[in-house]
């Protein structure tokens, strides 16, 4: 009809502008409702929340743990392919603590020490993970259901260990003589879902939580980073359940002691939030590192499951694993995950990639390892001490490896790149030196084929200010989409990459980008706008929706950051003189229909 053909707008709202105050900014048009803060009865006889923070560890282990992060939301009829948009599990971690805002009058400490038991059991509790059954009601508001399914999982809930580690000799500890299990599960970050309904809950900085003493470290955990003390000082406390944080080798045998306890961390989580009786797995096969998520490229019945995972620390990797066995929909489950090859990535200058085997059988990397002249003694050792193994393939160091999205349709693998105060020396895929604000790095693999071990990279995104940042276009950055510290990402079903952000310190104190906030991407056309602004000192990170994409659940992590159990930085979410939460936000467009 002589109309030109116009592409539909496909981010129709106007950007929000950088703000720092003490609230959440939508777009005019659409609301934010907070949802689930810190210490939401959620099970057992559903303890309420008191404002001073006097909740038991009892009571803790039935509410809602602190520090939201990764989160899915699982259809109730998930299980049969189903995609009930009105009443799901919503299954979210729970990353670490603010121990001044944990407590009335933040932890006890005597001479270096935590003196009150229950008051590290509170902080242990608070940790982990929470299932949740929410419905939506006829006016699109949500709501809690007292449910048999509703479940807490902490740092000391029992778990099984599987894959190749499993039994391992450095896996044996007092609680588990024969290795295969551990309590637990800590610092978890991002995360993923199985295509067979299950959530994975990812370990990232657990190598904080414990102490090693020892003169000179052994490598499985001096790779990793163990110091003299934990970060919270859970060690010092007498009792077998604190006394494992304690890795220092004490008796003549390792199954006598806790030397062992670390390497039980530091895995992909397997929970089946359907079966609140069922044992978390912890998949081995998937390697130990600090896992920050798990994506998983397009399933293909009679396949091999792919899935890559970033180790977010300074100068650490990326990794994928292909399972041996294939993909079979309704009979698959998380055996796939125990099973496999786990691949490191060498992004080299031209733009190509190799992923390099990290497997004791394979040809390659015996050499590599008699080159490196670093041996293992069996690929459960491999995996133990993935860092190593990785280093001796010569894999690309990284700048922070956070999240990871696959593009629905493309199969186009994003990660973010959050910083690196620490990079000394620029490479094509990590081009600045120091990098203290972050990009975004993205494949395809060769000739799509996921099961390949070579792949062409780009950068999607340089974050930055004006004058040291590029959009996906080529462009600087502008004020609808300055940003620094890219995190959590994630893709809607139509493709938009939405981009959420980490900033901490003098990032987030001054200069241009204000509080933490959530963009979106189209890289279809490249246009990105700042969809979501959070509150003061927070993160924005976790992400998920309904299948109808009229919900759309965010977290807010860590709001008012460096509070004082009496001085808040942050009131948000419940305003004025109360203590800040960590909270999921519901975001709904006022005319409830789809999110974009
Ligand atoms: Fe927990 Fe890498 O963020
Ligand atoms: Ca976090
Ligand atoms: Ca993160
Ligand atoms: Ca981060």
């Amino acid at each position: 009809s002589g109309q030109p053909f116009q592409l539909r707008n496909r981010l129709p709202f106007a950007a929000v502008p950088v703000t720092r105050a003490d609230t959440i900014t939508v777009p005019a048009g659409f609301s934010a409702k907070t949802f689930i803060p810190w210490g939401t009865p959620i099970c057992g006889s559903y303890p309420a929340f008191l404002e001073d923070a006097s909740n038991s560890a009892e009571d803790q282990a039935q509410q809602t743990g602190m520090h939201h992060d990764g989160m899915h939301f699982f259809p109730m009829d998930a299980r049969f392919k189903g995609r009930k948009s009105d009443h799901g599990l919503l299954v979210l971690n729970h990353e670490y603590i603010d121990a001044p805002l944990l407590h009335p009058s933040g932890p006890t400490v005597v001479n270096g020490k935590r003196v009150d038991a229950d008051e590290v059991r509170k902080e242990i509790n608070a940790h982990g993970v929470s299932v949740v059954e929410v419905r939506r009601g006829p006016q699109g508001d949500w709501s809690v259901l007292p449910s048999a399914r509703n479940r807490r999982i902490t740092g000391a809930t029992p778990m099984h260990i599987e894959g190749p580690a499993r039994g391992h000799e450095l896996m044996q500890t007092r609680y588990s003589p024969s290795g295969t299990s551990t309590r637990g599960t800590l610092n978890n970050c991002s995360n993923g879902y199985t295509p067979w309904g299950t959530y994975l809950t990812c370990e990232e900085n657990w190598a904080g939580y414990f102490a090693a003493d020892d003169a000179e470290l052994p490598r499985h955990l001096e790779r990793y980073g163990l110091r003299s003390s934990g970060r919270y000082g859970w060690e010092t406390v007498r009792g077998d359940e604190f006394e494992r944080f304690d890795a220092t080798a004490t008796a003549a045998d390792a199954r006598a002691d806790y030397r062992n306890e670390p390497n039980t961390f530091g895995w992909i989580v397997e929970i089946d939030p359907f079966d609140p009786d069922s044992t978390p797995v912890k998949h081995t096969a998937l390697g130990r590192f600090g896992h920050e998520g798990l994506v998983f490229a397009p399933t293909k019945p009679g396949w091999p499951l792919v899935c890559y995972s970033g180790d977010d620390s300074q100068n650490e990797y990326i990794y994928k694993y292909i399972s041996r066995d294939k993909y079979r929909p309704q009979r698959s489950d998380g055996r796939l995950l125990d099973d496999g090859t786990l691949y490191v990535a060498r992004f080299n200058p031209d733009g190509s990639g190799d992923w390099l085997a990290l497997d004791i059988e394979d040809a390659a990397f015996q050499q590599a390892c008699a080159a490196a002249n670093v041996s293992f003694a069996d690929q459960g050792e491999v995996l133990i001490n993935t860092r190593l193994a990785a280093d001796v393939v010569g894999a690309t160091k990284m700048d922070r490896p956070e999240w990871g999205a696959v593009h629905p349709d493309t199969g186009e693998v994003y990660f973010t790149l959050t910083n690196n105060s620490s990079r000394q020396e620029a490479d094509a895929a990590n081009p600045r030196a120091p990098n203290p604000t972050g990009h975004i790095i993205r494949w395809r693999e060769e000739g799509k084929n996921q099961v390949g071990t070579r792949f062409q990279w780009d950068l999607y995104l340089l974050a930055g200010p004006q004058s040291d940042s590029r959009d996906p276009r080529g462009r600087p950055l502008t004020d609808e989409n300055i940003m620094a510290s890219p995190d959590g990402l994630w893709f809607d079903e139509e493709g938009r990459l939405w981009i959420q952000t980490d900033m901490s310190g003098s990032q987030l104190r001054s200069g241009p980008f204000g509080n933490n906030q959530m963009l979106v991407s189209d890289p279809k056309s490249g246009e990105t706008k700042r969809f979501l602004v959070g509150p003061k000192g927070a993160e924005v990170t976790g992400i998920t929706a309904t299948p109808d994409f009229r919900t759309l659940f965010v977290n807010i992590q860590h709001p008012g950051e460096g509070s004082t159990p009496t001085e808040y930085t942050s009131t948000w979410p419940d305003g004025p003189g109360r203590r800040p939460r960590s909270a999921t936000v519901i975001i709904t467009r006022d005319d409830g229909k789809r999110i974009l």
